[in-house]
Order: C-alpha cells, then structure tokens, then sequence
C-alpha cells in the first residue's frame, strides 16, 4: 500500500504550523511568563529557541521522513532502522505513549473552548460588574461560569452534561477530519484553519491594544513581558520552565512532528520548511500570543494583579480574565466567541498531529485501514479521557509526565539515536538532502553537543527539583493515574511486540 504524502509544500508548512500552534501559544505561554516574572523568562526562552527549539525541530523532520521513506511513521519502528538494537523498540514507544497520553487531556480542554465560543456565540453568559472594581469581584460571576461548566469536587468531579456532550462533538469533529486522511482531510483543514487563526488572533490584539482604563494600558504588559530582567538568571526554575515552554510549544519530543515528517518525499526540503513553520509559531505565540492574556490583564488589573491571577490557576487568565474583560466592552461577548474560537482552531490543529502517531502505527505495522485506525485510536483517547473529565488531579498529573517531563526525556533520546547512534555525519547529510538553505555548520555541533548536554542538565535540575515532590504525592486519584498511564505504556510495548512478529514486508517508496 502506497504511503500518504503531503499534496503541497504550503500545505505541509501549514499543517506542520497547525501542528506547532496550539493551546500553549495562547493558554500556557502566557501563564509561563507571567509566573515567571515575564522579562525574566523571555531570555532563557530565546536561549532555549535557538540551542533547544530549532535544532530539536530539524532533527525531527529529519528523523520522520527518513522513516517514511522506509514505510514507517512512528518511533518504535523508525528508531528500529536508526539504532539496530531492540531496546531501540521499547525506547521508541515514548514516541506513541507521549502523544496518547498528552491527547487524553488535551483533547477534552480543547473541548472546553467549543463549549465556551458557542456559549458566548449565543449570549449565554454572565454580566459583569461595572470597570473599576477589584479583580475578585470582577471576575467572579466568570469564575463560578467556569466552575459550573468543568464542574468541581474534592476528587470526583461532576461536570455539567453540556460539557460532556461537547467533548463527544469534539471528539467526532477530530474523528471527522482524520478519516479523510493526511493530504484530504489535515492539510485542507490546515489551509482554511491557519489563515483565520492569524486573522482572528489580529483582530483580537488590536482591541486588546485599544483597552485603557485607570489601572494602565496593554503597553505597561508589554513592557512587563519584554523588559529583559538578568537578575532572575539563575534561577533553574525559570530556565525548567522556558525550556519546558519550547518542548511544548513546537510540538518537540512529542513524536507528532517525526510522524508529519514522515509524509514528507524523500529529496523533498525540510531545512526551509521546518524552519518556516517554527517561525510562524514562534509569531504566533510571542507577538500574538504575547499580546493578548498578558496586556489585557495587566491593563485591567495592573502587574501584580495579572501575575497573581496566572498563578492561581493554569486556566484562570483564558478562560476567566479574558471573557470577563472583553465582555466589558461593547460587543463583549462576541469578540469572547471571537476569543475562545481562536482557541478551538489552534487547539483542533494540534489535537489532530498528538492522534495521527497511533493512527500511523495501526496503518504501518498492522496494515489497518485508516478508518479502522482512526476508530480505535479515537476509542482509546476517548475511554481515557474519562479519567480526565471526573477524577481531580488527573489532568496535572497527566501533563507532568507526558507532556512536561516526557517530552524532554525523549526528545534527549531522539538527539542520541539520531546524532550519535545512527551517526553524526549521516544525520547531517539526511537533515540537509534536498535543503533549499543549508544549515549553518555550527548547528551540527550544536546537535551533537550542545543541545544533549542542555537536557541532561536540564533533567538533573528537574530530578533534583521537582520529582521528590511529585513522589511524595500521596492521593489516591494521583496514583490511579499513574497506574492507569503506567498501564498504556506497557499495552503500547505490547502491541509493537505483537506488530514486530507480523513482520511486515519494508516498503521503499521515493
Ligand atoms: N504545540 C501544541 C501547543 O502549543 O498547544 C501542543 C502540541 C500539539 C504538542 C501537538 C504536541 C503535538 F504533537
């Protein structure tokens, strides 16, 4: 059977920005920065870009269409033909594992912003004191918006059955435009999605830049955001967390890039592409990204107020500050159905690259149908995900391992295998064949060196930091979580055993 590949070099470039810009552009940069102390965080996160981000980004596109060239798409088995050692199998089913467990909670947040567009598209929502009170009052009536949708407990909790019923929508749209595969149904979505992202993600900046009000304007969050502050340097904290922040943003470690990558043709550029749909996402994370929950915020309540509502909880400045102040403005709850519809594009751009590594594996190593694999992969995010919707602390726990340690466990492994195991000088032939710009050389020392020896430290920091913590974490829902995650690892080691002996035949396609 014929692999897919991408139709168009623009589709490819749009589908892999769908795939990058996301809910963390929007939702989790902005906490980041705002938690840690925003100018202070801007210097490790460029640093982070360019030593972590960029080379990370060529050595997976890099990684993915080595393997699909050779028929495959997924870790397991591309890492299979890097390194022929058979832990390579066991250590590429982080590949699957990582993107599985991230979409579990990924997918039911993403939910949340079509829940929320169609509430405001519809009016259904609360009003608001009049400007100029505090920021608890203010936000209040949101707040509790917020908490009746998602629903609360101690550890079970119980969301409202509109929350329910449109994660299940949400869930049948991913399945929806999957089914019609890479090219027919990713990559056109991908061309209408992208554009009016940026679209709306413009009109929404120049309102924010419009708000004065007696506490400030969005240039005062501006300047908080882009105030270079070298003070905090030191702080491994703030260095974890950008660094984290360019994990998560550009997809990297995730896996979901290689199996892009893998659609790619064999003498088909990846150095300008790769590099291209980086920078839309750095675009759309700093400058509008940056622009929006943070100036509005600050503009509203001032710094300290902004920052404190950041650190009181992941969601509270999206989904709680925003609406509550556009919906003082006039078209207020438009421009939040404007706000949250933004959102579920960025978020339904990424879901559908954290589903398709699963879905490639059903179709490579068992020689599934594709709308057999996207069923079952879908049924398993699906069932999971209840996990998420009803027991508290899962979603937390969830995104620790997968998507905050994980991502930069893994992506130290791909750099490993790829650069050293595989070869340094292969690699650098294979990241550059077909390159319309060649990579500067220096960058082959930084993969090979700089960037491996940056996570290692990284990962210390993070043993040392933060994992005595985490283990010493005694709920109950905490560990039915990890069993539960614990549980899929072993399942998806299973299966790519039990794909291994089928032995399917290589397919060399050009
Ligand atoms: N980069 C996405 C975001 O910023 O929201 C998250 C993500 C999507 C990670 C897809 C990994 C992935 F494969």
């Amino acid at each position: 059977m014929e692999r897919e590949r991408w139709a168009t070099r623009i589709g490819l470039i749009l589908a892999m920005a769908g795939n990058a810009v996301g809910l963390g552009n929007f939702l989790r940069f902005p906490v980041q920065a705002a938690e840690n102390g925003g100018g202070a965080f801007m210097v490790p996160y460029i640093v982070s870009l360019l030593l972590i981000g960029i080379p990370l980004m060529w050595v997976e596109w890099a990684i993915g269409r080595y393997g699909g060239s050779k028929g495959h798409g997924t870790t397991p088995a591309i890492f299979g033909l890097l390194w022929k050692n058979n832990l390579s199998k066991v250590v590429g089913v982080f590949g699957l594992w990582i993107p599985l467990v991230v979409i579990i909670y990924y997918l039911y947040i993403e939910s949340w912003t079509l829940g929320f567009a169609i509430k405001f598209l519809l009016g259904l929502v609360p009003s608001v004191p009049a400007n100029g009170t505090d920021p608890d009052t203010y936000l209040k009536p949101f707040r509790e918006f917020l908490t009746a949708y998602v629903g609360t407990g101690e550890d079970i909790i119980s969301p409202s059955l509109y929350a329910y019923g449109v994660f299940l929508i949400t869930a049948l749209i991913n399945v929806w435009i999957l089914s019609k595969g890479v090219s027919g149904g990713i990559e056109r979505f991908a061309k209408i999605a992208m554009p009016t992202l940026f679209l709306l993600a413009v009109i929404l900046v120049v309102r924010v830049f419009l708000i004065e009000t007696e506490h400030g304007t969005a240039l005062e969050g501006l300047n908080f955001l882009w105030k270079p502050d070298l003070s905090k340097l030191t702080d491994p904290g703030v260095w974890i967390a950008a660094s984290g922040q360019i994990f998560f943003t550009l997809s990297l470690g995730f896996g979901a890039i290689i199996t892009y990558a893998s659609y790619i043709r064999r003498n088909q550029d990846i150095t300008l592409s790769g590099l291209t749909a980086a920078s839309l996402n750095e675009t759309a994370e700093v400058v509008l990204g940056g622009s929006l929950a943070i100036p509005a915020a600050v503009a509203f309540f001032g710094v300290a107020n902004a920052v404190a509502i950041a650190k009181s909880g992941a969601f509270n400045l999206g989904f709680i500050s925003l609406p509550a102040i556009f919906a003082n403005m006039p078209a207020g709850t438009f421009l939040g159905f404007l706000w949250f519809f933004l959102l579920f594009f960025a978020g339904l751009t990424s879901s559908l690259a954290l589903m398709q590594p699963l879905i490639a594996f059903f179709e490579d190593e068992f020689g599934l149908s594709r709308k057999h694999s996207v069923l079952i992969t879908a049924g398993i995010v699906f069932f999971s995900a209840h996990l998420v919707i009803f027991l508290n602390r899962s979603l937390d726990e969830m995104d620790f391992w997968a998507g905050t340690i994980g991502v930069v466990f893994f992506g130290l492994l791909e750099l490993v295998i790829f650069m050293w195991l595989f070869g340094g000088s292969r690699a650098w032939e294979e990241i550059n064949r077909g390159g319309i710009i060649k990579v500067p050389r220096f960058y082959y020392y930084i993969m090979r060196y700089i960037t491996p020896l940056f996570l290692i430290i990284l990962l210390g920091a993070w043993a040392f930091e933060y994992v005595p913590k985490v283990l010493s974490e005694t709920h109950w829902t905490v560990w039915v979580t990890r069993f539960y995650i614990g549980g899929l690892f072993l399942f998806l080691t299973l299966l790519v055993f039990v794909a291994e002996r089928r032995k399917p035949k290589e397919v060399v396609c050009e």
